[in-house]
């Protein structure tokens, strides 16, 4: 057993409240893991210490056995740890694909006098990156989207492309917040088995926040409760859900 990610005892202060509080979780590689918990436990601001969004008050995050807590969100996604980009607003107006080759990392062509006489490497790069935004949208069941403008995608089919997007910078792992808000149950079942795929075909490693149970319950190899920014415990799906202080902490919210 590989730990790919790691957050020891983090803790997040806004002003005087606690957000996040002393919380640990490891995260084995290859595994889909979910992070549960009532509105306001800290499982957004989780993700925001994870990815450099925020910088811990203390405590420590690891990624690949290196410590990444104070690292800058893109040097993170260098790293391989992506969460997934909401799609802007200006984005909208824009294909799939062209929001694909929009994604960071690692792009040249940008460069002032590119676009003039672009050298060899840069052509092939080109063609690399597109030949790469065209295999994801295949992988996550937008290839036939791919010339429609973001802004007519259903709620699911957006949530998919923003976590194309993110497949774009080659993550080793992927933070998902909410990936099927606004999907269908079609759209949700389909995002559950194309997230699947992706950890079977490509070994990737995920964490889910999730509201929809019957997606954690079935996706999900560990579960991870926050409650009032603790880890109230942790375990397999079986172990979280019959656990007493999970059910209190649901019913009481
Ligand atoms: N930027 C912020 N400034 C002040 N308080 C915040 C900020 N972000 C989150 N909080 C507070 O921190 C707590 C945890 O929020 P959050 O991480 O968004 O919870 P969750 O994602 O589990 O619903 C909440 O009480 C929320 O109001
Ligand atoms: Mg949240």
């Amino acid at each position: 057993m590989t730990i790919l990610l790691e957050a020891k005892e983090v803790v997040k202060d806004f002003g005087g409240l606690r957000a996040v509080d002393h919380c640990s979780i490891a995260v084995e590689r290859g595994s889909i893991c979910g992070l549960i918990g009532p509105n306001g436990a800290g499982k957004t601001t989780l993700f925001d210490l994870l990815t450099g969004f925020y910088k811990p008050n203390s405590g420590t995050v690891l990624f690949k056995d290196k410590r990444i807590d104070a690292l800058e969100p893109h040097q993170i996604c260098l790293q391989g740890l992506v969460r997934t980009f909401q799609i802007a607003r200006e984005l909208k107006n824009m294909t799939l694909l062209e929001n694909m080759l929009l994604a960071p990392k690692g792009q040249y062509g940008e460069h002032l006098g590119y676009s003039i006489a672009r050298p060899p490497k840069v052509l092939a790069r080109e063609r690399e990156n597109l030949d790469r935004a065209l295999g994801i949208l295949e992988i996550v069941g937008l290839n036939h989207l791919k010339n429609e403008a973001a802004v007519n995608l259903s709620g699911g089919q957006r949530k998919m492309l923003e976590v194309a997007r993110a497949l774009m910078t080659d993550p080793e792992m992927l933070l998902l917040d909410e990936p099927t808000a606004g999907a269908t149950f079609e759209e949700t079942r389909k995002l559950m088995s194309y997230i699947e795929d992706l950890r079977k075909d490509h070994g990737l490693t995920f964490l889910i926040v999730e509201h929809k149970m019957e997606v954690i319950m079935n996706l999900c190899d560990r579960i991870f409760v926050m409650n009032n920014g603790r880890k109230l415990t942790e375990g397999t799906p079986r172990e979280v859900q019959r656990n007493p202080q999970v059910i209190e902490a649901y019913l009481g919210a």
